[in-house]
């Protein structure tokens, strides 16, 4: 990689267009672990973090990718010290105040999935403020997770069929795949090709449980805030390189 970016190449010729994923999702992870390696603020790595945000966010746009999902504050965060929940917050309105033109311009639509009724009202208001204003838009869907854990979709998708049930719209034998996704917050997005997770560590943190059935999981030791354009080309084309089989074999597939 080194060698590449000193003679000024980028990777991103090297992605087959013919083969891009549909739906890449995102762990950004370690914010906190960067900022603490410089003697900072966790904080500080979150706004840094941003900037990574806005980057990808580009190189998706840039590509041609139809949906990107990026982890941004999951249930569990809850439980952080309340002053980096409520710069996480101001970050988010931030950036979304920041970037909402020039998003609408690139023809981006704003989507979230979540709880986000639970944000802090300003939070909430202005989310929904950005997914009204880009909702005819057709280029990149940017899906942000936000108040989101993987176990309550499923058990939120579960009560609502059992009330379906319960009021005789549906039968039991109705509930199969295709149904069941119906009832989650993913309901009109395909389920991610690539899950990227940053900062080496080996975990899906309860995200896209259901979805990432059969996503292709991509691991690298950068934390956020170092992830680039580069690295992000470099996953895709990891991606392109492996072979799908969802259950068959090598032979059928090459068929
Ligand atoms: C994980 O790093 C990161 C988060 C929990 C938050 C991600 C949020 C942002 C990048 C900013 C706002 C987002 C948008 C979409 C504008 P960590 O804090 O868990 O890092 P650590 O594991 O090193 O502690």
């Amino acid at each position: 990689m080194p060698c590449i970016r000193l003679l000024n190449m980028s990777l991103k010729k090297n992605i087959n267009t013919e083969k891009l994923p549909r739906h890449i999702a995102i762990i950004m992870d370690g914010n906190g672990r960067w900022a603490k390696k410089q003697g900072k603020f966790r904080v500080f790595g979150h706004r840094n973090g941003v900037k990574t945000v806005k980057k990808i966010v580009e190189a998706a746009g840039e590509i041609g990718l139809e949906f990107i999902t990026l982890y941004a504050f999951s249930k569990e965060n809850w439980n952080r010290p309340y002053s980096e929940i409520d710069a996480l917050m101001q970050l988010l309105v931030n950036a979304v105040n920041n970037e909402l033109t020039k998003l609408n311009e690139q023809n981006v639509k704003l989507l979230t999935i979540g709880d986000i009724s639970k944000l802090p009202v300003p939070v909430e208001e202005k989310l929904n403020y950005a997914k009204k204003l880009t909702e005819n838009n057709t280029g990149l869907k940017l899906i942000l997770a936000l108040n989101y854990g993987g176990r309550s979709e499923i058990i939120k998708a579960t009560k609502k069929i059992s009330e379906q049930i319960k009021n005789n719209k549906i039968n039991i034998d109705d509930i199969n795949n295709d149904l069941f996704n119906k009832y989650l917050y993913t309901a009109e997005i395909p389920d991610p090709d690539l899950l990227i997770r940053t900062s080496g560590e080996y975990r899906i943190s309860n995200f896209l449980l259901w979805q990432i059935a059969y996503s292709e999981l991509y691991f690298t030791n950068k934390f956020w805030p170092d992830f680039d354009k580069e690295d992000f080309y470099k996953a895709i084309i990891d991606y392109q390189n492996r072979e799908r089989r969802f259950g068959k074999t090598s032979e059928q597939i090459k068929k």
